[in-house]
């Protein structure tokens, strides 16, 4: 995968696997969203919204006086998104690095949860975040630690380096962040960091299945993408022996660690 991932590979299968399997990237998008600490009345922007599942919880916190718009580049997202909105809250198609319909000064939270790591111009989206952002207001990313990988990326990982024609097929997203140059990107946009840390999550799979699943509906396709699918089939038999270790009676159990960043737009700048 180069670092501009396809954003044409999305369907209604992935659409729906993502809404049964993304609760992963829910859980920790709610707390996200405590460290923000949304308050009623607020307007809020949940870039790269996705199925719209967090957003919802987004307007629920910032209720009838607040305001909540859910930005995503993947058409079928956004329909999925504005079915579950029901009017309470809007959403479009748009991408993190142009926001050009989305007013200056405009939101008091910007959000990206589980984005930034797809973005190619990081730098641009998080410039256009400060533009919208009234003076005070908050931004926050969670992301995947490239310093601590997902106990998957691990195991997949291990298996590709022996492969030399699966090295470029595609495990996690292509534009990793670390904590400390989590920090830095905000610094350097301007931002005053107010969070910085690693939480780890213990993930349940009951089948292999749904672990290939989950990672196919979280890249809209992108995972594994140049492989053909013989050697899908492949990679699916061999990770069944290579996620032995990780099983127990309730399924695989893998941790996944998150950065949670945070900051704010100065009040004088
Ligand atoms: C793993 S999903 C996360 C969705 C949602 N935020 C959530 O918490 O469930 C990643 C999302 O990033 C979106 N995305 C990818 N590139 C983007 C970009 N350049 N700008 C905004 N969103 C982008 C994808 O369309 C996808 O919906």
């Amino acid at each position: 995968m180069s670092n501009a991932p396809s954003l044409e590979l999305d369907s209604a299968t992935l659409v729906e696997e993502y809404d049964r399997l993304g609760i992963r990237q829910f859980h920790h998008g709610l707390q996200l969203l405590d460290v923000l600490g949304l308050r009623e009345g607020e307007r809020v922007l949940d870039v790269g919204c996705g199925t719209g599942r967090l957003t919802e919880s987004a307007a629920q916190r910032v209720r009838a006086h607040g305001e909540v718009l859910g930005l995503d580049p993947l058409p079928l997202r956004v329909q999925r998104a504005l079915e579950r909105a029901q009017g309470r809250f809007a959403a479009r198609v748009g991408r993190a690095e142009t926001l050009e319909t989305v007013p200056d000064a405009h939101y008091d939270v910007v959000y990206l949860n589980s984005v930034i790591h797809w973005i190619p111009d990081q730098a641009q989206a998080l410039r256009e975040a400060w533009r919208v952002l009234k003076p005070g207001a908050r931004i926050g990313f969670t992301t995947m630690p490239e310093e601590a990988p997902h106990d998957l990326h691990v195991v997949l990982q291990a298996l590709f380096t022996r492969e030399p024609e699966w090295r470029s097929a595609g495990v996690g997203a292509p534009n990793k962040l670390t904590r400390e140059r989590s920090a830095a990107l905000l610094r350097d946009a301007g931002f005053e960091v107010t969070h910085n840390e690693i939480r780890a999550f213990g993930d349940t799979f009951e089948h292999v299945d749904d672990v290939l699943a989950f990672s196919q509906s979280s890249s809209f396709g992108n995972f594994l993408s140049s492989l053909t699918p013989e050697d899908i089939a492949l990679v699916r038999a061999r990770l069944v022996k290579a996620l032995e270790p990780h099983r127990s009676a309730r399924g695989y159990e893998l941790t996944r660690r998150m950065i949670f960043a945070t900051a704010h737009k100065p009040l004088a700048h």
